[in-house]
Parts: structure tokens; C-alpha cells; sequence
């Protein structure tokens, strides 16, 4: 034992507590507890907020009972987009719906649906492929479904190819603490939205996409290039868009 400490003695460090250490504990043991308390409050009203928005959503939803070829556009944040339905918690949308649950249209009633880095902040696997069926069901045969989510794989590729200490390129959006290829990796798969509510639930690339829309039935599955008229220039770097279409 005494061999073992005298080897590791430059790394050991036991410093002599204070008599009221134990009380020190306390206190930022108390503190801690408040913060997670606060933290389990915070993502509590996000729950009753988004179930009551949902309930409400639902029954404005009836409008739409009757028309077909609706385009959906899911997770839409400020970018409303003419001529769609804009869905999202936020009162920005036209319909504020929690897009975890079923969807209020009709069987065959729309001819797409889309969204822009929307899919990443559903959990998967239960919420995404709740989500794709949702999508499935609502499509009309023939219908498509396109969504861009922040590309993940090529992300990684990069970072494994890049030298070390090379200048990074910023995406635009990315907060002022990402300055490295590992700080943007770590802003991909997370983000740090306050309460955790808004993180990344999940990190996709074209395989696992592919993989699970096939699963839930669609066909014609493949990535498509960044299109001026339907997506956000903001977006143009960073994002694989995908499309699929309903058979
Ligand atoms: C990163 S923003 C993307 C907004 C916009 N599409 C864009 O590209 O700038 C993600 C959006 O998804 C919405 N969102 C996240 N989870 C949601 C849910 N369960 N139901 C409805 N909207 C949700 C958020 O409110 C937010 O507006």
C-alpha cells in the first residue's frame, strides 16, 4: 500500500477537511436539488402547455375535415410557408398541434408533408416512427414527404478528416461557444436549449433514414438537393434533405 502510494503520490491529493465541510455539502446539495426540482417544473408545464395546445389544436383542425390535397407543413417554427398548413407548438403556426401525437386529418388527405430540422427533436425510435406512420397515413398514394434534419454523417466525416487546428467553418445559427469541430459535433447531436425541452433527441444520416422510412412503408426513398423554392437558406449547409413517396 505504501509502495502504490508513493507511485501515485504526485496524483493523490487528500487535503484536510475543514470542520464544516459537512455543512458546505449541505448547502450545495440543497442547491442542486432546487435546480432539478426547477428543472422537473420546467419540463412539467411543457407537458400540461403541450397537451392543452394539442386539445385545442384538435378541434381547429375540423376545418380541414373536408379537403383533400392538403400540404402539411410540420415544426414550421417562424418560417410559415403560403399556402400550407403550418404546424407547431409555437403561435406562429396556423395550427399549434404536439406532433407526438396522431394527427387530426384524414386518411389519404394530403399530397405532402414536409418540415426542416423538425425530425430531429422527436425521440426515437417511438415518437420518429410514430411520426413516419402519421406522415404514411395522411399521405395520399402517390404523395410525397420531404424533410431536411441536421446531417449527422457528414458531420462526422469531416471531422475525422479534418487536421487538426484547421479553421472551422461557422454555421449560421450555431451560438458563439462553437468554435470547434468537436463543439460543433457536440451542438449537432444536442444543442442546449434551457430545461432540455427543444434538444436533439436523435443524430440521422441517408442510411438510417432510408432504413426507416422503407420500414414504415414508403418507396422511391432518396436524398435531394437543397431546393431554392420549398427550403431556408439558412439551412443550405449542414442538412440532409431526404424525399419519399406513399405507393
Ligand atoms: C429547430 S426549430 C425549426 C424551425 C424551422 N423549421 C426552421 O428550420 O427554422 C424546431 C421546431 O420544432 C418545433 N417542435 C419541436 N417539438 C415539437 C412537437 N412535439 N410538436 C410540435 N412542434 C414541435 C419547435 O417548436 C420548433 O419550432
Amino acid at each position: 500500500m505504501n509502495r502504490l502510494q508513493d507511485r501515485y503520490q504526485d496524483h493523490i491529493c487528500i487535503e484536510p477537511q475543514p470542520a464544516n465541510s459537512g455543512r458546505g455539502n449541505t448547502a450545495r446539495l440543497r442547491r442542486w436539488g432546487v435546480l432539478h426540482l426547477a428543472l422537473v417544473a420546467c419540463v412539467l408545464l411543457f407537458e400540461i402547455r403541450a397537451l392543452f395546445l394539442h386539445f385545442v389544436g384538435r378541434w381547429r383542425a375540423k376545418r380541414y375535415r373536408n379537403q383533400q390535397r392538403l400540404r402539411l407543413q410540420f415544426g414550421c417554427g417562424d418560417n410559415a410557408k403560403p399556402g400550407w398548413v403550418n404546424i407547431d407548438l409555437s403561435p406562429k403556426a396556423d395550427l399549434q398541434l404536439d406532433l407526438r401525437k396522431s394527427l387530426p386529418f384524414a386518411d389519404g388527405s394530403c399530397e405532402c408533408t414536409y418540415s426542416e430540422h423538425f425530425f430531429e427533436h422527436l425521440d426515437y425510435p417511438d415518437d420518429a416512427l410514430f411520426f413516419l406512420r402519421e406522415n404514411f397515413r395522411v399521405l395520399a398514394p402517390g404523395g410525397l414527404l420531404t424533410f431536411g434534419v441536421p446531417d449527422a454523417g457528414s458531420a462526422l466525416e469531416g471531422y475525422a478528416r479534418a487536421t487538426k487546428g484547421a479553421p472551422v467553418t461557422p454555421f449560421p445559427g450555431h451560438p458563439s461557444w462553437v468554435r470547434t469541430r468537436m463543439d460543433q459535433i457536440n451542438f449537432l447531436f444536442r444543442q442546449n436549449y434551457i430545461c432540455q425541452i427543444h434538444q436533439h433527441r436523435y443524430a440521422y444520416d441517408l442510411e438510417t433514414l432510408e432504413l426507416i422510412l422503407a420500414d414504415v412503408g414508403f418507396s422511391q426513398i432518396h436524398q435531394r438537393e437543397f431546393d431554392p423554392l420549398l427550403d431556408s437558406e439558412s439551412r443550405l449547409n449542414g442538412t440532409l434533405y431526404v424525399s419519399a413517396r406513399k405507393s
